[in-house]
């Protein structure tokens, strides 16, 4: 059984990894790993942490992608590759416009498709823009669901799929931090090391979806850069992305700040070991929603919409907005009312449990030496 795994960007990477690692272990499987390059810089250095070397790379990024660029530069170069492989099973993860592609390529060379993180809506096409659509339309590929949740399964229900492919398996994400983090990590960075994580509040800042681009990523700026001006016990370490459009909205707002901390992307083991340091987290990330509480970490989640309930829903996470007064307000909010932070902060992750990977390879094993794999009725 020759199972392709293809990825693209920094996060698919993170939580694919346990699974190649998982699959490459298992003596029936052949396992192919391909990443289209859609992110560059940010991606090499986690297959460098997980000891992944690909075995194809269509190496397709160019500064200043397009979503169609991405798309079709993608396409073309699976497209190359798909009938030399010539895979029983594509697997691809998450809502990124590498997993579409991946998925589309692989439907038209007949190869069946798994799909991991798979079920997670906002019920809004438009945010997060354009993964909800990428995550619908793999959706429609999909020969086998791996849901993280029991609320991703139930979207995927209410749409109609048959119960008989879907998979709760729990989010690779916590595997992945699972096998990476060090409590005693030493930093790299002389100012990550000298911050004073014990006396001073530490706020740890991340932003970079397309639909925040423009004034609703102003407006989050605006409201950090306020609450550390109010605050001498408050800092922000900013790990920006490497975005141009990002980086030019943090400049503009961030600039003059001190005590805003902007640095380069860091690597995954640092950046998992800022979220164990840090004080509290503010982000519009997919990703950083599932992990930040595993270190019991509030979220503050500067979306309109998310696709991950389960955080906000458990206590873990705050859906906040794009708005400079509910930003501000709910920072002002967890930094001087210890009770509101306590509550956050021992909150329990309802992400998974570390085992996902596993669960994922063995189904994949047991249903492709089944004859009555999720396509049997085909
Ligand atoms: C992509 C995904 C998004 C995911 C994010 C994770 C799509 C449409 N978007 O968004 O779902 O949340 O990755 O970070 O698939 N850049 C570099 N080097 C890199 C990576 C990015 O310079 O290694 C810069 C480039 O200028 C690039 C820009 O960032 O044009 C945006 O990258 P892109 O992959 O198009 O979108 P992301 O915003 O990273
Ligand atoms: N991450 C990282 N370095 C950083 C910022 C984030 O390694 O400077 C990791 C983070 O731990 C998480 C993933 O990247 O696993 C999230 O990626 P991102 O926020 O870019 O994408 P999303 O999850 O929103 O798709």
């Amino acid at each position: 059984m020759k199972v392709l795994i293809v990825f693209g960007t920094r996060p698919e990477a993170i939580k694919m990894a346990p699974i190649v690692r998982e699959l490459k272990s298992r003596e029936e499987v052949e396992t192919v790993v391909m990443t289209t390059g859609q992110h560059r810089q940010m991606l090499d250095q986690v297959l460098e942490i997980f000891s992944i070397k690909p075995d194809y790379d269509l190496n397709i990024f160019k500064p200043g992608q397009s979503l169609t660029d991405i798309l079709v530069r993608s396409m073309e170069g699976l497209d190359k590759y798909m009938e030399e492989i010539h895979p029983d099973l594509l697997l691809v993860q998450g809502d990124t416009s590498t997993v579409f592609a991946a998925g589309l390529s692989a439907f038209y060379h007949g190869v069946e498709i798994g799909h991991v993180e798979a079920g997670l809506r906002s019920h809004n096409l438009y945010s997060p823009y354009p993964e909800e659509a990428n995550r619908k339309l793999t959706g429609v590929l999909t020969n086998y669901h791996f849901a993280p949740t029991e609320a991703n399964r139930d979207n995927l229900l209410k749409e109609g799929y048959d119960p008989d492919t879907i998979f709760v398996t729990g989010n690779t994400v916590i595997d992945a931090l699972a096998y990476a983090t060090r409590e005693d990590h030493i930093f790299e960075e002389d100012l990550l090391n000298q911050l004073d994580y014990d006396h001073k509040k530490i706020i740890l800042l991340t932003c970079h979806r397309r639909e925040n681009l423009g004034k609703p990523m102003e407006n989050i700026f605006k409201a950090v850069k306020d609450v550390v001006l109010e605050n001498p016990d408050v800092e922000v370490v900013f790990p920006v992305h490497l975005n141009p459009t990002v980086r030019e909205i943090s400049q503009s707002v961030f600039k003059d700040m001190d005590r805003v901390h902007r640095i380069e992307p860091l690597d995954y083991l640092p950046f998992s070991h800022l979220m164990r340091q840090c004080h509290l987290v503010v982000t519009d990330s997919g990703g950083i929603q599932e992990e930040a509480p595993y270190f019991g970490k509030p979220v503050l989640v500067a979306r309109e919409e998310t696709e991950r309930w389960e955080g906000v829903e458990a206590g873990t996470a705050k859906l906040v907005g794009t708005h400079y007064q509910e930003v501000k307000k709910n920072l002002d909010l967890l930094l001087k009312d210890p009770a509101a932070y306590k509550e956050m902060a021992q909150a329990i992750n309802p992400y998974g449990d570390g085992q996902a990977a596993k669960r994922i390879a063995d189904i994949i094993i047991r249903s492709m030496n089944s004859d009555r794999g999720p396509s049997y009725e085909k």
